[in-house]
């Protein structure tokens, strides 16, 4: 019998994610040999911790909040974009007879997968909201696409590092209090900020043809949503960038392109029955 190959997902709390289930989702779909688990790391040896998993054999490891930046430290090489976005997504090991990791970020192209999902037109005023570790990701794939971004966060100084550090192009940065300032005449907004979780939301200004891709989903995103459409804002959510960067790491893995599409439907009725 071959031996499952072993992959997983570490975070704190981790026990929502719903990596787990796509990615089964996809092992099944091909039928291949291996198991994804949930892993929640709480210990304060985080970075070691995740060194560990690959002496113990795992092949592959996702990484969700707040474990990004121990994933960066703990691997021995990493990818352009992981370096530059300053956070890691996809841990895997290039050489099977060597166990360390090697750093990927699978963020910005699952973002980008999203977001040419959601519009086939380039934006002329692209906003972004935020400038944590996701916004970074976000402003990473802006970038790649040389886009030039408004950006809007509570504290403007964190935006502007962002882009001086990602080299994104940017032509304007506001606090959040001027959001409806900042996003007048917005044809492409992002909002990278989770309000939803403290039962807040953003509210935007009336739109006859703008688009807002919020990159939560589920209820942490359903405010801002509802909001944005009673506005004119065409919406999305964050569940097709979450399946994006899941498909990237599964071809990291395996090599092998899985059906995003499909994946995405199942999750839609998964988060919704
Ligand atoms: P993530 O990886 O999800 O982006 P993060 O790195 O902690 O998480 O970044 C959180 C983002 O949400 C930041 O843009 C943060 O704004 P600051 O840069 O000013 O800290 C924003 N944020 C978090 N809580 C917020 C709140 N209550 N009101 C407004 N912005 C908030």
């Amino acid at each position: 019998m071959t031996q499952k190959q072993l992959f997983g997902v570490v975070g704190n709390p981790v026990t929502h994610s719903l990596s787990p289930r796509i990615h089964q989702f996809w092992y099944e779909e091909l039928e291949l040999p291996a198991s994804y688990q949930a892993l929640d790391l709480v210990s304060d040896t985080v970075c070691e911790d995740i060194r560990a998993l690959a002496r113990a054999g795992y092949s592959g490891l996702n990484v969700t909040l707040p474990h990004k930046i121990p994933a960066f430290e703990a691997a021995s090489s990493l990818s352009d974009a992981a370096e530059r976005i300053g956070a890691v997504n996809t841990l895997s090991r290039p050489d099977p007879d060597h166990r360390v990791w090697s750093g990927d970020n699978t963020d910005w192209t699952g973002f980008l997968w999203s977001l040419d999902r959601f519009t086939k037109h380039r934006p002329e005023k692209t906003v972004l909201i935020g400038a944590g570790g996701a916004a970074r990701a976000v402003a990473y794939a802006l970038a790649s696409r040389s886009f030039t971004a408004v950006l809007v966060n509570r504290t403007v100084e964190k935006s502007i590092q962002m882009a001086e550090q990602i080299a994104l192009d940017i032509s304007g940065v506001h606090a959040l209090e001027d959001l409806n300032a900042a996003c007048t005449n917005a044809d492409l907004i992002i909002n990278t900020i989770s309000l939803g979780h403290s039962g807040g939301s953003l509210s935007l200004p009336p739109t006859d043809h703008g688009m807002f891709l919020d990159i939560s989903y589920g209820q942490a995103a359903d405010l801002t949503l509802q909001s944005a459409r009673s506005n004119g804002w065409q919406t999305e959510d964050g569940l097709p960038m979450l399946i994006g960067q899941a498909a990237d790491a599964f071809e990291i893995w395996f090599g092998i392109e899985p059906d995003r599409e499909a994946a995405l439907r199942a999750a839609r009725e998964w988060l919704n029955p």
